[in-house]
């Protein structure tokens, strides 16, 4: 057997894609997938691969600091990949309480939880968010941008940044931090712009445009994030933080008429609505560290990745139309619960 890797936040988004690749690209290692299963988490994501001997499901909550001592001290993994999180600004702003819990205590559990148990490999998965709003001419975050987090999201998750690399220079934890840009790709919840545009125009509705559209963020594809950790994992220098870009900057606009365009459907499909509060700006990020020290590079256009995004949401209805009907929190107690 290879290594043994505890994923957290494994059913969601990014987690669950990551677990597929990585499942697929090193089959000797074994997963254990640790997640809530909050609204956010979706077993259905890695129904694929629910069986086999090198991986396994624990559910629990990094919040509960005894229950998350107790797995890592029974499961001894080698390294924790640390995706779990309340990871949507708009809910950020509904309730906030929920992002510190999580965001903040939970990552705190995991740290104090690596620490006691040999002090294992960290890496957190952390956002661009963290380094504030861009003015139009600004340039890119980079790893020396001064944090300045703007919404409750984005605070809790520098919150968590602050600590990790806390317990590196305290306790010598031996960690990495990667800070990403928006991601896009399959599994993707449809709350967040690309799937809800996408799955709403299947549905026939219109799609709501925050403001007057002009907002920019920059754009990765899923499977490109799972590389760059990846290759932080095998190569990253520890006590390091990488910024993971796409080098792909849209405004909300450019992103509603790229779908519209590839679904053969007219902008009267766009609804603008009211702003959200707070919202930032622009996003962008320099990839530069992580392409000159490790090696990494996008590998997927915003075009390419687009139209197999676009592709997968019709061909997975099944998936989308349960989370939009509430189905799919059903999955655990049916499959799972008696395991
Ligand atoms: P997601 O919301 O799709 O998934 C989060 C997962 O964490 C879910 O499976 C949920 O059940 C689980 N979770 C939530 N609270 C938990 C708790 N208390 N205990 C255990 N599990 C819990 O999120 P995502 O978009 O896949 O993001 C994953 C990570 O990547 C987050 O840390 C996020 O901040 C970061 N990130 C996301 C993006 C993006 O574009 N989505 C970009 C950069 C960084
Ligand atoms: O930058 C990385 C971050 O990207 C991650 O840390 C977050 O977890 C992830 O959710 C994402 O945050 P954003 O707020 O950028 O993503 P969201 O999909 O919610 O919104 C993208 C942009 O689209 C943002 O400017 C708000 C706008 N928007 C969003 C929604 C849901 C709309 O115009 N209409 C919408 O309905």
């Amino acid at each position: 057997m290879g290594k043994k890797l505890l994923v957290t936040g494994g059913a969601g988004f990014i987690g669950s894609n990551f677990i597929h690749y990585w499942i697929e690209k090193y089959p000797q290692d074994l997963i254990v997938n640790l997640d809530a299963l909050t609204y956010a988490g979706n077993l259905e994501n890695l129904k694929s691969i629910e069986n086999p001997p090198n991986y396994k499901f624990v559910k629990a909550d990094i919040s509960d600091k005894e229950k998350i001592n107790e797995i890592i001290s029974s499961e001894k993994p080698d390294a924790i990949i640390h995706y779990a999180a309340e990871s949507h600004v708009d809910r950020s702003i509904l309730g906030p309480e929920n992002f510190v819990r999580t965001n903040v205590l939970g990552t705190f559990n995991l740290l104090e939880a690596a620490r006691q148990n040999g002090n294992i490999r960290f890496h957190h998965v952390s956002t661009d968010e963290v380094f504030g709003s861009l003015g139009p001419n600004d340039a890119p975050f980079n790893e020396t941008t001064p944090y300045d987090p703007r919404s409750p999201y984005s605070a809790s998750k520098a919150s968590s940044d602050h600590l990790v690399r806390a317990y590196f220079h305290t306790f010598g934890l031996p960690i990495t931090i990667s800070n990403c840009a928006n991601n896009y790709g399959p599994y993707h919840f449809p709350e967040k712009l690309i799937p809800l545009f996408v799955t709403n125009l299947i549905e026939g509705k219109k799609i709501p445009l925050y403001g007057d559209g002009m907002n920019v963020r920059d754009w990765l594809y899923v499977q490109d994030h799972c590389e760059a950790i990846d290759l932080i994992l095998q190569k990253g220098k520890i006590g390091e933080t990488y910024c993971v870009g796409g080098n792909c900057e849209k405004t909300n606009k450019e992103i509603a008429y790229k779908i519209l365009e590839l679904m053969n459907e007219g902008e009267e499909m766009i609804e603008f609505v009211a702003d959200r509060k707070g919202h930032d700006l622009r996003y962008s990020i320099d990839s530069s560290k992580i392409q000159r020290e490790l090696g990494w590079t996008p590998k997927t256009s915003f075009e390419e990745g687009m139209k197999k995004t676009i592709q997968w949401y019709k061909e997975n209805e099944d998936w989308w139309k349960k989370i939009k009907s509430g189905e799919y929190q059903n999955y655990y107690e049916k499959n799972y619960k008696d395991r």
